[in-house]
């Protein structure tokens, strides 16, 4: 299975939440493939965010898939519930995980593509076992818990690792990277091997939300 077209994610955390109805409607407009959801619990990452009842608020003002990121302790307890809140993809921090192949096959099961994260200083490996079994990898470019950070470029060795894999074995596995992607750092993540890019800040924080997409767009391509 070859690499997708890049496809671009933007991430609420860096939305207006006074009027995030309307933020999610301008971002469909502006080109947004899905949207990204941060799931914090002042555990797994010391912020806290949004559940499953805003969830089901941002499914009623889009329809562009939901990809919800659930950086939580032991996610196992919420998939249903974030399933059932509208997410079309969920992705659980492997750190999280104690037994990473069963939650897998728990997102599923609920009907949804399940995601694997790594954190920055995570290896490849700890996914390499439950490759086959997840339509996605998401990796963590800054440490989670806030948008705004600098991107991590040691990471960039660990996409083309996963990329390598997924190739080789001809999976359909998206690659998606989170945190500090901007122009300046989507370029090497694509070449990398990304295929998915969420951004908070560089698409939130533009004036123009279709021309930052199309910039990043091109950037990625
Ligand atoms: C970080 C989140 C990211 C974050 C990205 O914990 O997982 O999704 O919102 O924001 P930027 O693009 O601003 O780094
Ligand atoms: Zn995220």
């Amino acid at each position: 299975m070859s690499r997708g077209a890049p496809r671009i994610a933007p991430s609420i955390l860096s939305a207006d939440f006074t009027r995030l109805g309307a933020e999610l409607a301008a971002m469909e407009a502006a080109g947004a493939d899905w949207i990204h959801v941060d799931v914090m619990d002042g555990r797994f990452v010391p912020n806290i965010t949004l559940g499953p009842f805003i969830v089901e608020a941002v499914k009623r003002s889009t329809r562009l898939p939901l990809d919800v990121h659930l950086m939580i302790e032991a996610p196992e307890r919420f998939v249903e519930a974030f399933v059932r809140a509208g997410a079309s993809t969920v992705g659980v921090q492997v750190e999280a995980c104690r037994h990473l192949h069963r939650t897998v096959g728990q997102i599923r099961d609920a009907g949804a593509r399940a995601c694997v994260v790594l954190n920055p200083a995570t290896p490849a490996a700890a996914v390499e076992p439950v490759l086959g079994d997840v339509d996605q990898v998401l990796v963590m470019t800054v440490n989670p818990g806030f948008g705004g950070q600098k991107f991590i470029e040691s990471t960039l060795p660990k996409i083309e690792t996963l990329r390598g894999w997924i190739d080789a074995r001809g999976l359909n596995v998206a690659l998606e990277v989170d945190g500090g992607v901007a122009i300046e750092t989507i370029g090497r993540a694509a070449a990398a091997g990304a295929d998915v890019f969420v951004t908070g800040t560089a698409v939130f924080g533009a004036p123009d939300y279709a021309d930052a997409i199309a910039a990043l767009r091109r950037a990625a391509s």
